[in-house]
């Protein structure tokens, strides 16, 4: 199996806390890195974008949650059904779901900027760059915007997932198909069908200064969140 066998690299890893998939990483996501969390609609991005923040803020490393679209209520009660800690962690100051209002890209930079050093946060989530599409006319801004974004979370030393989207049937990998180029790292989340059953799966794409698994792997979306099988072979049984 590619990329599976050899030693993890002396790179120090931030482990994602998702079981399975920090396995796949070589034991989580490289310090500084940014990465494109994408996928169809309803694949699991929010799920594992919140996991990977309240496991960071459960050990002493603040997160911060940027969304555009649901309300930071509607994420926070979904999300308390896999772990009810969720409240605490908000309470004490190490996790915080914060609202984007879409105005214009100079408020949404200002509002990630501001709230990330009032808290310090060292994990910062952005859902999803896709609104970008109301700010620019043009792809290429778009990109422009993702890469400066992507800088300014690494200006902090922060790790930073940038939620994107797999438009459905499509065979890409993001809305603008430009998304992938302006970060370092690529995971893909997707439902897929065969014969009639729907099948969870999770592949990373890309990761800088990573020896990762490159497969498809199985994931389920268990009452503790997401789990990834890094062994397993999709479709086994089907
Ligand atoms: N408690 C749960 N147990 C099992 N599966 C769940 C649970 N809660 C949600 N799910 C599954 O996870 C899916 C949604 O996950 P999530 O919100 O993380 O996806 P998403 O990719 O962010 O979706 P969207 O495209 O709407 O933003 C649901 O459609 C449902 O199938
Ligand atoms: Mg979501």
């Amino acid at each position: 199996m590619e990329g599976q066998e050899k030693p993890s690299t002396s790179i120090k890893r931030e482990p994602t806390g998702i079981q399975g998939l920090d396995e796949a990483l070589q034991g989580g996501l490289p310090p500084g890195v940014v990465t494109l969390v994408t996928g169809t609609s309803g694949s699991g991005k929010t799920t594992l974008s919140m996991q990977f923040l309240v496991y960071g803020a459960k050990h002493g490393e603040k997160g911060i949650y940027f969304t555009l679209e649901e309300s930071p209520e509607d994420i926070i009660e979904q999300f308390e059904i896999f772990d009810p800690s969720i409240r605490e962690l908000i309470a004490s100051n190490m996790l915080k779901v914060v609202e984007v209002p879409i105005v214009d890209y100079e408020s949404l930079k200002e509002t990630v900027l501001s709230e990330s050093e009032a808290m310090d946060a060292k994990r910062i989530v952005i859902d999803s760059i896709n609104y970008f599409q109301m700010f620019f006319p043009d792809i290429i801004s778009i990109r422009r915007a993702i890469m400066e974004v992507s800088l300014m979370l690494k200006s902090r030393h922060s790790i930073g997932i940038l939620i994107g989207e797999i438009p459905s049937g499509e065979n890409k990998l993001s809305t603008f198909g430009v998304e992938e180029f302006a970060t370092d790292g690529v995971i893909a989340l997707y439902l897929l069908e065969k014969q009639g059953t729907f099948t969870r799966a999770i592949r990373i794409v890309k990761m800088r200064n990573t020896n990762h698994v490159t497969k498809f792997m199985p994931l389920d979306i268990t009452p503790k969140g997401i789990v990834v099988y890094p062994t397993a072979e999709l479709f086994q049984d089907v």
